[in-house]
């Protein structure tokens, strides 16, 4: 594995494109861009700048600032794989999201219910209202309610908690 030093930390980026180099087409010198380059191999993701190859990156959406954008790859790209290109979720799909108030989960609500699923999801008390702004149908206090008797039919789990809570999901 390629050793950079002194090793920095860090793959999640967003800023501006301050130099390109010949035979980049992609983007130019000034372009907003994101990304999660050379993951898992070092990046220096925390360092003020980075040298990347313009493929790992992307444009990053007007709306989003460069705190917002830097918040995003891993944890949506985490969400991306599982429902899209793992379980392919598509529209009236029943889905079932755990821990739907965290990095992974609410990226996850927003996007099964972009891909028009009916999204069940279940999260702490303090977290529902938010959960249910980002899109989800329904939401189940996992601490003091079993799931497993709440929510039936589902067609799709991603099971951001781990150990038994995705065995017993099965049930649903
Ligand atoms: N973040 C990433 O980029 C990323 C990428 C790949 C893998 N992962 C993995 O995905 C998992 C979750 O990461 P995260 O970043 O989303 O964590 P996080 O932001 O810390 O959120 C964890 C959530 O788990 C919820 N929770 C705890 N016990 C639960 C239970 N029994 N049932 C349902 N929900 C429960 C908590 O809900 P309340 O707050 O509502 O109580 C909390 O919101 C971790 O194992 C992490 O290693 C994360």
């Amino acid at each position: 594995m390629e050793t950079l030093e002194p090793f920095t930390l860090g793959w999640d980026i967003s800023g501006v494109v301050e130099e390109d180099v010949p035979g980049v087409t992609r983007f130019e010198v000034g372009d907003e861009v994101y990304g999660m380059p050379f993951f898992p191999r070092a990046a220096n993701g925390y360092a003020e700048y980075v040298a990347v190859p313009s493929r790992q990156l992307a444009r990053k959406p007007a709306a989003l600032d460069h705190v917002h954008a830097a918040a995003l790859p891993l944890a949506g790209l985490t969400a991306w794989q599982a429902l899209v290109d793992a379980a392919e979720v598509a529209p009236g799909d029943r889905v079932l999201i755990h821990a739907a108030g965290g990095g992974v989960g609410h990226l996850a609500v927003q996007i099964a219910k972009a891909r028009g699923a009916y999204v069940l999801a279940t999260a702490g008390a303090a977290k529902h209202e938010f959960v249910l702004g980002l899109g989800a149908d329904e939401v189940v206090d996992y601490r003091t309610a079993d799931f497993t008797r709440e929510l039936k039919d589902v067609d799709v789990v991603l099971d951001a908690v781990g150990g038994p809570v995705g065995r017993r999901a099965r049930s649903c």
